[in-house]
């Protein structure tokens, strides 16, 4: 018998340990099937105290971890990847929801929530978690929070961070540490909760949070319009922040290929057509008044002259429909093919330009390549992503080497929302200065002097290459 594989069944019960090659499969893989790796158990563990546990057990044999939530993760962090031992960790049975309050406006869940799962929950007492991703009916409440996830909303909401007011996380050593505090102000001392939010597992294991809330939107206005560059698409991105205010929830940007791509590769029709790029404009909002405020804002838009083509949702429906073109841009790229993934920030005014380097270099180096551009423009946010197409393999990682080159030289991020997860760890360690890098490694190493959480991914532990 195996010490260690006998040591977790003892922990776990038959219902928190698979071992069975056939049923480990789906994870260890992700979603993209662009990662997968090899593990020596999946755990599912029911309980804190059993996460605890078999934390416990995997330090005193070695064993590397990997959490894993919904495993739709766009940068293998939850795969395993690289040399050593190691088990995936799944919170998918810790999937409590705590009854939400509404005035005090939060909610305690545990980690292996579905997010779409809980925006329902709190729903309902009138109440919303405005974080908005297409993978939301998938991904949970603990991967929401160790990627810090962005989405469509960020403009007005803010990122995953933002709604974390307390979370349960277990260490490297099994340690649970609670900080649960339903407390919207707290000063005391470190705010300790912010070092897992964003490190993607590799600081320790997010069991429960608790999550702030905002008031549900009573009414929303949604538009797609069409424009003929990116110039008009940021002067109306200025022209709706001045007419809609603290009203706008989204400002999405979408090239003409990317629309055309869900076309194809999913069936849907596109309501508007004529320009290089497609904005998707939406505004909520609790109070009335918004269906005038946002006719107002769009005619100023078309006499702007900037719109060359718009519609207005007339109905919930119709904006559901809208969103729909929006939401199935990453499942109609992952049909064509095999892809790269660039998740990059920059300023605004830097935004044109960058674009068109970047346009430029890629047909020098890989013709048969083409860009499926879109992203959170009022986030200054791109997804530039290449659909590789006859492009040589080998020529993946230089193209990404030059998307990041002109990224720093604009004074940008290499991710903005999806993390580093193992896809982009080498990019980091190449391009963060050195001081930086030692503050995250230095940090690692208090937190996890053996390099057993999540290893390979996100910050490089013990032993591993700097
Ligand atoms: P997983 O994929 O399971 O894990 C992600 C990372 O978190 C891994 O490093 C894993 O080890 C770690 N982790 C998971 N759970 C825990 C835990 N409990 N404790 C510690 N570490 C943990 N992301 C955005 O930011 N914005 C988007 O708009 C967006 N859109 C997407 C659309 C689609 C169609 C898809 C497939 C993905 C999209 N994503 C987006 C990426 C992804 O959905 C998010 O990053 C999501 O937050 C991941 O949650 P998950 O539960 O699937 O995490
Ligand atoms: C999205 O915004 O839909 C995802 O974050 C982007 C992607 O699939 O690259
Ligand atoms: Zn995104």
């Amino acid at each position: 018998m195996d010490p260690f594989l006998d040591g977790l069944s003892q922990h776990l019960g038959p219902a928190g340990l698979v071992t069975d090659p056939a049923d480990m499969a789906p994870y260890l893989v992700d979603w993209r099937k662009a990662f997968s790796g090899t593990a020596r158990a999946v755990l599912r563990p029911g309980t804190t105290d059993q996460v605890s546990a078999a934390v416990r057990l995997c330090e005193r044999h070695g064993v590397g971890i990997v959490p894993q939530g919904g495993n739709t993760g766009l940068a293998g962090g939850a795969t395993p990847a690289g040399p050593g031992p190691q088990v995936v960790l799944s919170l998918a049975r810790m999937a409590a929801i705590g009854k939400p309050d509404p005035i005090g406006m939060m909610v305690e869940v545990q980690a292996g929530c579905i997010l779409q799962t809980v925006k329902e929950a709190v729903a309902e007492v009138g109440r919303q978690l405005p974080i908005s991703l297409a993978a939301e009916g998938s991904a949970m409440i603990g991967g929401v929070i160790s990627t810090n996830a962005g989405g469509v909303n960020v403009l007005r909401y803010g990122m995953a961070r933002d709604f974390v007011l307390g979370l349960e996380v277990v260490l490297a050593d099994g340690t649970v540490v609670n900080g649960l505090k339903p407390l919207r102000k707290d000063n005391a001392g470190l705010d300790w909760k912010h070092l897992f939010i964003g490190s993607e597992g590799a600081f320790g294991i997010v069991t429960s949070a608790v999550l702030r809330l905002a008031p549900s939107s009573r009414s929303r206005q949604v538009a797609l319009l069409c424009v003929k560059d990116l110039e008009a698409a940021i002067s109306l991105l200025g022209l709706f922040q001045d007419r809609m205010g603290e009203t706008l929830s989204a400002f999405e940007l979408i090239s003409a290929d990317a629309m055309r791509l869900v076309e194809n590769q999913c069936g849907l029709a596109m309501p508007v057509s004529g320009g290089a790029w497609f904005l998707l404009v939406e505004a909520s909002s609790s109070l009335d008044g918004l269906a005038a405020a946002m006719e107002t804002a769009l005619e100023a838009a078309f006499n702007s002259g900037l719109v060359s083509d718009g519609t207005l949702a007339a109905s919930e429906q119709q904006a559901r429909s809208l969103w729909a073109l929006r939401e199935h841009l990453t499942e109609a790229e992952a049909r064509a093919g095999k892809s790269l993934k660039h998740d990059v920030s920059l300023p605004l005014r830097r935004m044109e330009a960058f674009l068109e380097r970047i346009g430029a270099r890629l047909d020098e180096m890989a013709p048969a390549a083409r860009l499926n551009t879109f992203g959170h423009l009022g986030d200054g946010n791109l997804h530039m992503n290449v659909i590789l197409g006859d492009t040589p393999a080998e020529l993946a990682s230089k193209i990404s080497a030059m998307v990041h080159d002109l990224i720093v030289e604009a004074g940008g991020s290499i991710s903005a929302e999806h993390g580093l997860g193992q896809y982009r760890l080498e990019e980091w360690q190449r391009l963060t200065p050195k001081a930086e890098r030692d503050l995250a490694i230095g940090i690692k190493k208090a937190i996890d002097p053996n390099g057993l959480m999540n290893p390979g991914k996100a910050i490089p532990g013990a032993g591993e290459r700097i």
